[in-house]
């Protein structure tokens, strides 16, 4: 499958939700944290099958804003995967090249997990491998709402003009303003919707849907996505005459 990727086609920018973890358990008669550790394998997997590709930049959704309204012994127990993963992986990242970014507002996780993922950004800030980009805590409506929050203070403090409120000035005022947007978003588990995930980013974004549950999704899954991606006309809001193979 990796063979019938064109290279020179590859997108620059990868983004996933990564969902089904707890469908996958259950229907294994196992606990949903069971699943969700089994997640983190497949991203292991995954990353690492990007970053061989050529992927420039991976994000994947780890915790959304809503993410805490789970039951309080499934947000410990997925807290501490984070923390258990971090801690493991680190130093194999690290040795990868793989550069570490996150997403969101992780003021309200833990001390604990808080300094495992400042420590790992530090870590890593130098390498020039695939960015590893981790969305915690995120939501694209309070991404958008802190941008404008942010606009309107450098407004009022005379930083900026209305007229400089440009897309690129407001994208630099985002989370995500040192990443290209996606070119390929893949959701798993049959889910078929965004939810708040890159909401300003995603606007041209090809959306790939599979019936998959993320700890089941394989290389040869991602592969699939990549050239599902590689088929599709991406015209950008041009005419199929316009684009630069007719
Ligand atoms: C969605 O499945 C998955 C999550 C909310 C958590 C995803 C987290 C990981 C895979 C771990 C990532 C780890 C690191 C270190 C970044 P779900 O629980 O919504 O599944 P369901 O829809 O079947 O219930």
């Amino acid at each position: 499958m990796e063979k019938q990727i064109n290279k020179e086609k590859l997108p620059t920018h990868i983004a996933i939700i990564m969902d089904g973890n707890g469908r996958w358990a259950k229907e294994k008669g196992q606990s949903r944290l069971f699943g969700h550790k089994a997640g983190v394998d497949t991203l292991k997997n995954i990353l690492r099958c990007a970053g061989n590709i050529g992927i420039k930049y991976l994000t994947v959704y780890a915790f959304s804003t809503e993410n805490w309204s789970r039951p309080q012994d499934e947000v410990s127990g997925l807290m501490d995967i984070f923390l258990v993963a971090l801690k493991s992986e680190i130093k194999e990242l690290h040795e990868s090249d793989v550069k570490i970014t996150i997403i969101g507002d992780i003021q309200k996780f833990s001390q604990s997990v808080q300094k495992g993922i400042n420590d790992a950004i530090e870590l890593t800030k130098n390498n020039n491998g695939i960015v590893f980009n981790v969305a915690l805590n995120y939501g694209g409506r309070w991404d958008i709402i802190n941008a404008v929050i942010n606009i309107a203070e450098d407004y009022k403090q005379n930083k900026i003009n209305k007229t400089d409120i440009t897309e690129m000035l407001f994208s630099s005022y985002l989370s995500t303003k040192n990443i290209p947007d996606p070119e390929l978003i893949i959701r798993t588990s049959g889910e078929q919707r965004l939810s708040g995930f890159l909401l300003y980013e995603s606007v041209y974004s090809e959306l790939y849907f599979t019936d998959i549950y993320w700890p089941a999704f394989s290389e040869n899954d991602f592969y699939e996505a990549i050239i599902a991606y590689q088929n599709r006309e991406r015209r950008l809001g041009k005419i199929s005459e316009q684009l630069p193979n007719n």
